[in-house]
């Protein structure tokens, strides 16, 4: 192809990034609550915005009060390595690992805690044989592999009477799928993925017999003051109702109820599910008109609805940085290269915060970047 065309539209919005996230639509700093900012967070006013989140957060997850929901200092990071380092450790442990954040929690398992995990892996792409999972360990798992755009198809492939307990990094994937909480011990996410929210703080989610491993057993390992959820033999409950561990940014918790108030307007689960549904819907369509676009998630069932990754016939990460640089320069698309260990390619968030327009208009820039770059 060598016809470079330069496309007549813009995406209003194009805002791509894998994360921080695109914000929702509407959104403008002026808009957000500020009562609660100069203030202690321990005070009246902060505690209820933090409880408010936290309501919020559980309507629009849909989550059953078997589970608890608390906000943890360190992101997505933050809460995940809380839950590895309080929990892990009673018995043998199993991580799955198909990109480079499964990766991060297979390094904490065996170099840092030492624990010998037994290690389950799959390539850029794909997900391994989930069949193979033994359940008398803990397992750990990466909902939506956010560099790969390889998913988990569903939570069918947990027993409901498992031993060990599951731990699911959930952060590109809560909000875009349903999630089976029942087979759901441990999950963490932050709010700047599908929300378009701020980072800095992380989200936690406890099952009951996460509850109950954190109440009953002791890790041989010293715990930093922000990972204790524990005080004396039992759960630390005030976390889970906005007593936060140390100080929050009440600015991103401000941030954090606007996107949510947003997503309970659009009718809340679903109506998150739909707009991502129709942004992956349609960069699919501009995938499959174009025979040098593919999608690094060949199968359907395993591919991703919020980070979709694609690769570009031909291209090397040299390739991909100037497409991308062409792209962020002509203000059509931004941050849409691939994460910098994933083979070269493209990705592009699909989220609820996303506009299905945006993707739609995102087509002819694609063209004209690839052209003018094998032109060049
Ligand atoms: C799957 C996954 N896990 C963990 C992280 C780290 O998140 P945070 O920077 O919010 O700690 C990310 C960030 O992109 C991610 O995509």
């Amino acid at each position: 192809m060598t016809d470079v065309t330069y496309p007549a539209r813009k995406p209003a919005r194009p805002f791509f990034s894998s994360g921080p996230c695109a914000k929702p639509p509407g959104y403008a700093p002026e808009k957000l609550a500020t009562e609660s900012l100069g203030r202690s967070h321990r005070a009246k006013i902060g505690k209820s915005r933090l409880q408010y989140s936290i309501d919020l957060m559980r309507e629009v997850l849909q989550l059953p009060e078997t589970h608890r929901i608390g906000i943890v200092p360190g992101s997505d990071t933050g809460a995940f390595e809380m839950a590895m380092w309080t929990m892990l450790g009673a018995r043998g442990v199993t991580t799955l690992a198909w990109e480079s954040f499964g990766e991060g929690w297979v390094t904490d398992a065996a170099k840092q805690l030492k624990l010998d995990p037994t290690v389950i892996r799959a390539d850029y792409g794909q997900v391994p044989d989930l069949s193979q999972v033994d359940f008398t360990t803990d397992v750990l798992f990466t909902w939506n592999g956010t560099t790969s755009g390889a998913r988990v198809p569903n939570a069918d492939w947990i027993p409901a009477d498992r031993e060990g307990l599951t731990f699911a990094d959930a952060t590109s994937a809560v909000f875009a799928y349903d999630i089976d909480w029942s087979k759901i011990d441990v999950a963490t996410f932050s709010w700047q993925k599908v929300l378009g929210g701020e980072g800095g703080h992380g989200v936690l989610i406890l099952g009951p017999r996460a509850v109950e491993r954190l109440e009953t057993y002791t890790p041989a390992w010293p715990l930093p003051k922000v990972f204790r959820l524990v005080s004396k033999g039992k759960l630390a409950e005030g976390v889970f109702k906005g007593e936060t561990i140390n100080t929050p940014s009440m600015l991103a918790v401000e941030d954090a109820i606007f996107a949510l108030e947003w997503a309970k307007g659009l009718g809340g689960l679903a109506g998150l599910q739909a707009r991502s549904n129709a942004n992956a819907a349609a960069l699919d369509k501009i995938v499959a008109e174009r025979s040098w676009l593919g999608h690094l998630a060949e199968d359907e069932a395993t591919r991703s609805k919020t980070s979709v990754c694609l690769t570009v016939e031909g291209a090397d990460a040299d390739f991909i940085k100037q497409f991308a640089g062409l792209l962020e320069k002509e203000g059509a698309a931004y941050d849409v290269a691939g994460y910098r260990d994933a083979p070269a390619g493209l990705r592009i968030w699909c989220g609820a915060t996303v506009d299905t327009a945006d993707i739609e208009a995102l087509g002819p820039w694609l063209d004209w970047a690839y052209a003018t770059l094998k032109s060049a």
